[in-house]
């Protein structure tokens, strides 16, 4: 079978294909169907936080799927009910939680959710955020490229500055039924917030009656150093999107609902895989492994040696080095698509965020004799000007 030819054949187009296919993944290490070994500092755009085929997760996956895969929420679930209890003694003052399969979709219902709870249309994002692709969640996304082919998008969005405390003073108003914000915007360039912003986003949220809603659905699972990045903030929002590591690799969603989340009525949202027992069983596994392994621990660990060792990378294409715990952008004077090239020929799995930043977002169980050749990669990749037009 040849994997790249067929898929190059059915590809729905969206996707600019590699020109390499992997079929195995353990921990932070991936293998192509060639047997070539590959570092990952991708986890599937941030997913595989406790690495590929994590034995724990395998086992929940098959036990469950042995006994049952789905089931609508309105029947309770002992899987349900463990992963309740499980994720919402990791986020106190948020007690209640809904289930779905993806990040948009968490964002989705929060935004349905805010207006619920305040009667309010209107929601303040951030520029340069991004929230997903559906149309309530591209709504509240920034780039142009991914908003303009789909217009008209949902009326009562805007956007401030990230980090410009007077931007937002100025747009949340007796309308505003929530402001949606990333506590490290990822694909939008690797910028943690400021914790003065985050905590005047806070008190303005309380001040006006809008609803402080934070997407950790890259950010959450341990990636920054803590569980979730707003744990490094001091506050508690009202309400919390996650998704892509929470069930171990299984596709799954949340929004974890503080008190101030009223008016969610039966049969006012729902999903029909949201809460799947197979899901679920999947991320009380994950959850515990991150927990087992002090995965925010590694994160912190390991992100402040990777981001010293680049930091030291003398290279005249290089403008700055930010991030919390093991999510890292290397900032260039130039696009990246040559770079990230140049990495795969060394076998290294890198991201971009934007066209100038190298997005590193490695499973938090990546060993430091891995970081070690990535920051040496890096360090040569980066020793020369790559041309520009190079794909
Ligand atoms: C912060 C943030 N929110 C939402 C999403 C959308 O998640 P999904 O692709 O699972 O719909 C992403 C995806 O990268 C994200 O980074």
């Amino acid at each position: 079978m040849n994997i790249i030819e067929i898929e190059n054949k059915h590809t729905s187009g969206l996707y600019s294909k590699q020109n390499f296919a992997i079929v195995r993944g353990q921990g932070a290490t991936l293998w192509d169907a060639e047997g070539n070994e590959y570092i990952d500092c991708s986890s599937g755009h941030g997913v595989a936080n406790l690495g590929h085929a994590h034995p724990k997760v395998a086992a929940a996956v098959a036990e469950q799927a042995a006994k049952l895969v789905t089931l609508f929420e309105t029947f309770p679930n002992d899987q349900r009910a463990a992963l309740m209890e499980k994720l919402t003694a990791l986020t106190p003052g948020l007690d209640r939680v809904f289930f779905c399969n993806s990040g948009t979709e968490s964002v989705e219902a929060a935004i349905k959710f805010a207006r619920l709870s305040t009667g309010r249309a209107e929601i303040v994002a951030a520029m340069r955020g991004f929230h997903g692709r559906t149309f309530g969640s591209l709504s509240a996304t920034w780039n142009k490229k991914y908003r303009q082919p789909f217009e008209p998008l949902v009326p009562g969005f805007s956007h401030i500055p990230y980090n410009n405390i007077g931007a937002l003073e100025k747009a949340v108003t007796e309308k505003t039924a929530a402001v949606l914000l990333e506590a490290v915007q990822g694909e939008g360039g690797v910028y943690p917030a400021e914790p003065a912003f985050l905590q005047a986003a806070r008190q303005i949220c309380s001040e006006r009656g809008a609803l402080l809603v934070i997407d950790e659905v890259q950010s959450g699972f341990g990636r920054t150093g803590k569980m979730f990045a707003y744990q490094h903030y001091g506050i508690t929002p009202d309400m919390l999107c996650v998704a892509k590591s929470l069930a171990g690799g299984i596709p799954m969603g949340a929004v974890l609902l503080g008190p101030a989340v009223k008016n969610l009525g039966a049969g006012l949202h729902g999903s029909t895989f949201g809460g799947n027992p197979l899901s679920c069983a999947a991320a009380v596994a994950a959850l515990t492994a991150m927990e087992e392994e002090n995965l925010p621990q590694q994160a912190a660990e390991k992100g402040a040696y990777l981001m010293e060792k680049l930091r030291a990378i003398q290279s005249p294409n290089l403008r700055e080095v930010r991030g919390l715990g093991l999510m890292i952008g290397v900032e260039l004077k130039q696009k990246v698509a040559p770079y990230l090239k140049a990495l795969q020929e060394k076998r290294i799995i890198a991201l971009n965020a934007g066209l100038t930043v190298i997005r590193l977002l490695p499973p938090l169980v990546i060993t430091y004799e891995q970081l070690d050749v990535v920051v040496a990669a890096l360090r040569n990749v980066l020793s020369e000007e790559r041309h520009q037009d190079e794909e």
